[in-house]
């Protein structure tokens, strides 16, 4: 099993009947493991929503979608909260911090719900946020902080846990040209480092340079190579 991601005829209907919404219409997508993957197309293409069946958030109306070897049409929402707590790393656009957590706190949140003992889950969570240059801003409260900063601790929460799949949803939309580069550069090495794989969804051209591949998706289904 070399894939990360194994996607075969998945739809996605949002309501039912005169209203109903076909955001995927048959999207067949395989994601080798360890590569970075970019997806793109326009606004309501199907981006978020395949993003969001592959994070286990979202359930496929129809078709087959396996994720690190595990079918997960076949999992209840227990074990999909578990496989998504121990397998799977979310990036956003907005950092999605919490307010009244310092940096540390938040990153080391995901371990503590995995039920990593505290001491640990500290220490990991200010290796992480060494990583990724912010071992100065540990007890820093997500409002003192840049865009950038704000998203490089995303990073450290969404990696601390080593999952082997990161899913990145517009990470760099909210951030200037600088902090965007920062930011991925970030995301490339650490996936790079530890041999996991990174589906980025992004219309940002300014980092494609990042991406194994890109494809692009349009009106709910794979459209092809875009650049
Ligand atoms: N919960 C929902 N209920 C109804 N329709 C939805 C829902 N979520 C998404 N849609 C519709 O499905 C289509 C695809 O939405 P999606 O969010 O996947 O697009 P996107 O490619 O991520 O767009 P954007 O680039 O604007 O983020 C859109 O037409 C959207 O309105
Ligand atoms: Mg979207």
């Amino acid at each position: 099993m070399d894939s990360a991601i194994h996607v075969r005829a998945v739809t996605k209907v949002f309501g039912e009947g005169a209203s109903a919404m076909h955001a995927l219409r048959g999207v067949d997508l395989e994601v080798p493991k360890g590569e970075r993957l970019f997806l793109t197309g326009p606004s309501g293409s199907g981006k978020t929503t395949l993003l969001s069946i592959l994070g286990c958030v979202l359930r496929p109306t129809d078709g087959a979608v396996e994720v690190l070897g595990h079918d997960v049409r076949s999992l209840d929402e227990r074990a999909l909260s578990a496989f998504r707590l121990g397998s799977l790393g979310f990036i956003f656009q907005g950092h999605n911090l919490i307010a009244s957590l310092s940096a540390r706190e938040n990153v080391r949140l995901p371990l503590l719900l995995q039920g990593v003992p505290v001491e640990e889950a500290e220490a990991r969570a200010a290796e992480e946020l060494r990583r990724v240059g912010l071992g100065a801003k540990l007890e820093a409260r997500p409002r003192d902080l840049s865009g950038g900063q704000k998203q490089r601790i995303a990073i450290a929460r969404a990696t601390v846990g080593r999952p082997p799949l990161i899913l990145a949803d517009e990470p760099t939309a909210s951030l200037d040209a600088k902090s965007g580069q920062e930011v991925m550069e970030l995301l490339t090495e650490i996936s790079r480092e530890r041999g996991s794989t990174a589906l980025v969804v992004t219309h940002d051209n300014r980092i494609f340079h990042f991406s194994d591949r890109i494809i692009a998706i349009e009106d709910g289904r794979i459209a092809g190579r875009s650049s």
